[in-house]
């Protein structure tokens, strides 16, 4: 197939143009470096540098594209609250325009890149698709709005699209990997000290209800991320929208993570309890029941995977 894939030279863009490069797929890249980084363009895509608003029209126009995976956002949350316009601007109007690029162009499958942040607090564990959504930030705020415009946009425009919400995303693929100038992330965080770039690591409150008191999430590994993807495409039917939560079903506590990261490592990785974090839920995990039995998805990679692979790449850029 040939595929635009926005938002490639970001971290899960990268790694899911590589398989799709290995899968004998032509890729190209649409994405405007703002997060991202030249040079984790794998070496079989082709880069078109420049934001979707700008050039999604430019370049589905013609060129025989089969179907779009729609990785470009800015994704940091405290800076969607600081900066509200910027995310309705960026993620909502970007992605408004590629889908009207796609209906111009006649280009009817896409993939998008949604998120858990679109429930916002949960009521309970885990969660399903049919449960309440609630962001409770403008990043989440503006990403259900996408699922939203896909929601109409099949229904109007018999565009076929799969939104995955996605939870915390974890691991490496050869060279490609977690590079964000503002890491948020826990995994790429404890990873920082035991590389030496941070002394130790803050634990966000130790008195949740939960086993060990710290906060657990629900981690996928960014490998069967893709595969998810890739199942997902091939699933996109005309006029019909759907959406998958993606998660491994069980969480991980923050001590855990932690006490991971310290064997794979070797490092002692010191850790300290800080106050709690506002809107900080004690548990966000994820029911996969869905993509499981309508897709036949299920992840395959567990959090040791997950943080090998991160520590492989964060040493050498490389994973296993
Ligand atoms: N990383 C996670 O744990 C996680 C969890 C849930 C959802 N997501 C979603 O997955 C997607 C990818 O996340 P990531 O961690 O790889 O982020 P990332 O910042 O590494 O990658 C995003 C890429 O999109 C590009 N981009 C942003 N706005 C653009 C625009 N308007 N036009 C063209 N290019 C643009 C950036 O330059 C960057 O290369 C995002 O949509 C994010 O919201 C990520």
């Amino acid at each position: 197939m040939k595929l635009l894939v926005t938002g490639g030279a970001g971290y899960i863009g990268s790694v899911v143009s590589d398989q799709l490069c290995t899968a004998g797929h032509e890729v190209v890249v649409l994405d405007d470096l703002s997060t991202g980084h030249r040079d984790a363009v794998p070496a079989g895509a082709r880069l078109v540098e420049g934001t979707l608003r700008d050039l999604a029209f430019e370049v589905l126009d013609g060129a025989g594209f089969d179907a779009v995976l729609h990785f470009a956002a800015r994704s940091l949350v405290g800076e969607s609250v600081e900066r509200p316009g910027l995310y309705w601007d960026k993620n909502l109007g970007e992605s408004l325009a590629l889908l009207d690029a796609m209906r111009r162009a006649g280009v009817s499958r896409i993939v998008f890149s949604s998120t858990a942040a679109t429930y916002g607090e949960p009521e309970s564990a885990p969660i399903l698709e049919t449960d309440p959504t609630r962001p409770t930030n403008p990043y989440g705020a503006s990403k259900l709005a996408i699922d939203t415009a896909l929601t109409e946009y099949a229904r109007l425009h018999g565009i076929g699209g799969v939104s995955l919400r996605y939870f915390n995303v974890a691991g490496a693929r050869g060279r490609f990997g977690e590079r964000h100038a503002t890491e948020t992330h826990l995994i790429p965080i404890v990873l920082q000290v035991a590389t030496g770039a941070r002394d130790k690591v803050f634990m966000h409150g130790d008195d949740y209800p939960t086993p060990d008191g710290t906060c657990v999430r629900d981690y996928i590994h960014v490998v069967d991320l893709g595969v998810a993807h890739l199942l997902a495409l091939e699933s996109c039917r005309p006029g019909v929208h759907k959406i998958f939560n993606l998660g491994n079903g069980a969480g991980f506590s923050v001590r855990e993570v932690i006490e991971v990261c310290r064997q794979v490592t070797g490092h002692p990785i010191p850790a300290e309890v800080g106050p709690r974090r506002a809107g900080d839920p004690a548990v966000l995990v994820a029911s996969s029941d869905r993509i499981r039995s309508e897709l036949g998805w299920k992840p395959e990679r567990d959090l040791r995977a997950m943080v090998a692979d991160a520590w492989a790449f964060a040493r050498h850029g490389l994973a296993s």
